[in-house]
């Protein structure tokens, strides 16, 4: 079946399976920044925005996708390269497998929440996990963030 969305501002047709999910479909199509880890909803690597909202891309049926926009770091780059000089800052570079879904979840918060408050930060990235850190600096990066430029 074919299926139209907007693909990091660019609307493209994508041929696909009934049952096939939006992660699959992107891996295809040479979007190798979207992670596939869990594959089960459960570890938030898949994350991507659809029409500007962290979403699981192993959990949505690409045929859902119809007539949306899809983003992923590719289509947000001068924001995830600001965002990552925090995470150089703070050290809490590790190996990379989370940092394009913490980075697309981290820009949708702050497009979304105004002056968030420490624990409602952990409450938005309670869905991203890291299996290299104890989050420490992360959470210092992604507040130095925030607060810069809000
Ligand atoms: S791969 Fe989607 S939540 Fe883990
Ligand atoms: S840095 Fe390795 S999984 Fe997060």
């Amino acid at each position: 079946m074919k299926v139209k969305f907007v693909l990091n501002g660019v609307e493209r047709d994508f041929e696909v399976k009934a049952g096939e999910y939006l992660l699959d479909t992107l891996r295809k199509h040479n979007i190798l920044s979207v992670k596939k880890g869990c594959d089960a909803s459960s570890c938030g690597v898949c994350t991507v925005l659809k029409n500007g909202k962290p979403v699981l891309s192993c959990s949505i049926l690409t045929a859902r996708c119809e007539g949306l926009s899809i983003t992923t770091v590719e289509g947000e780059k001068a924001e995830v390269e600001k965002f990552y000089s925090y995470f150089g800052a703070e050290g809490a570079d590790q190996c990379g497998f989370c940092n394009p879904a913490t980075a697309l979840t981290v820009i949708a918060m702050k497009r979304e929440l105004k002056n968030p408050s420490e624990s409602a930060i952990r409450q938005y990235m309670v869905g991203n996990l890291c299996r290299c850190s104890g989050y420490v600096a992360q959470n210092k990066a992604i507040l130095n963030y925030l607060e810069d430029q809000s």
